[in-house]
């Protein structure tokens, strides 16, 4: 790989899991615990917001208990000293990526700490715990929902994560199952633009066979092991 090349990051719920937070399809998961049309659906959010609420501030008192694991101190360590651009983009609502100490991440599922107006779409930071009817700063509508992408919703940043695929020079996946897309499909824009695809992931994903390259293990481990070989 080369000194300057480009190397394009997405993560999931797997990346967090060593820092204590649920990921979502393995054992006992958060989708085993809950309906995803329940509490991950503008109609769920719609038919019982408290319920939605309850679901959300649990997740985001969760996560302002996790610290960083050392995957992601790792990625922070590649952005500070890769001299090429190193972009992370992740699946994930915490902020992990951030306290670990990496800079521009890009949320395409929003975040925890993020609070949205249904009404008018104004965002602004969510308290810990978020009630029904909370009135918006901006537009006063009873209308606060997490700003976090759901189901049947259109992902944040689609058009900067495409142009940074397009440009790779290396496109690794970490901690995801690839059971959703469009992300799950960012290994095949990669290969298309010449990248080198490679998935760290604790057991094969749906898409492993996608990748040109596979690591299994922890992401504490497998993470840094491999920064420190890109950083050679
Ligand atoms: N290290 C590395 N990988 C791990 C670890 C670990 N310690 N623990 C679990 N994993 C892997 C699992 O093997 C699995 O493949 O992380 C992956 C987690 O998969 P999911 O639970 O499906 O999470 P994710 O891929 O992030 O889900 C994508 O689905 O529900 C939506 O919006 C939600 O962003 C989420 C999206």
């Amino acid at each position: 790989m080369g000194k300057s090349a480009k190397i394009v990051i997405l993560t999931g719920a797997g990346i967090s899991a060593e820092s204590g937070l649920g990921t979502f399809r393995d054992e006992g998961g958060l989708w085993a615990q809950h309906r995803i049309e329940d509490v991950a659906t503008p109609e769920g959010f719609a038919c019982n917001p408290d319920l939605v609420h309850r679901f959300y501030n649990a997740r985001r008192a969760q996560a302002a208990e996790a610290r960083p694991n050392a995957a992601h101190q790792a990625l922070a360590r590649l952005q500070a000293e890769h001299a090429g651009e190193v972009v992370i983009v992740t699946q994930n609502v915490d902020g992990l990526h951030e306290a670990g100490g990496a800079q521009h991440v890009l949320h395409m599922h929003g975040t925890l700490a993020g609070a949205l107006c249904a009404a008018c779409g104004h965002g602004w930071t969510a308290p810990l715990e978020m009630q029904t009817d909370q009135p918006c700063p901006a537009c006063a509508a009873p209308a606060a929902r997490p700003d976090v992408v759901w189901f049947g919703e259109i992902p944040y940043f689609m058009e900067e994560i495409f142009a940074h695929l397009a440009a790779a020079d290396v496109f690794a996946a970490i901690g995801t199952s690839g059971e959703v897309y469009p992300a799950a499909a960012f290994v095949d824009e990669a290969h298309l633009a010449g990248a080198h695809t490679v998935e760290l992931n604790l057991e094969p994903s749906a898409t492993a066979s996608r990748f040109a390259e596979r690591r299994f293990g922890r992401a504490s481990e497998t993470v840094p092991a491999w920064v420190t070989e890109l950083l050679g």
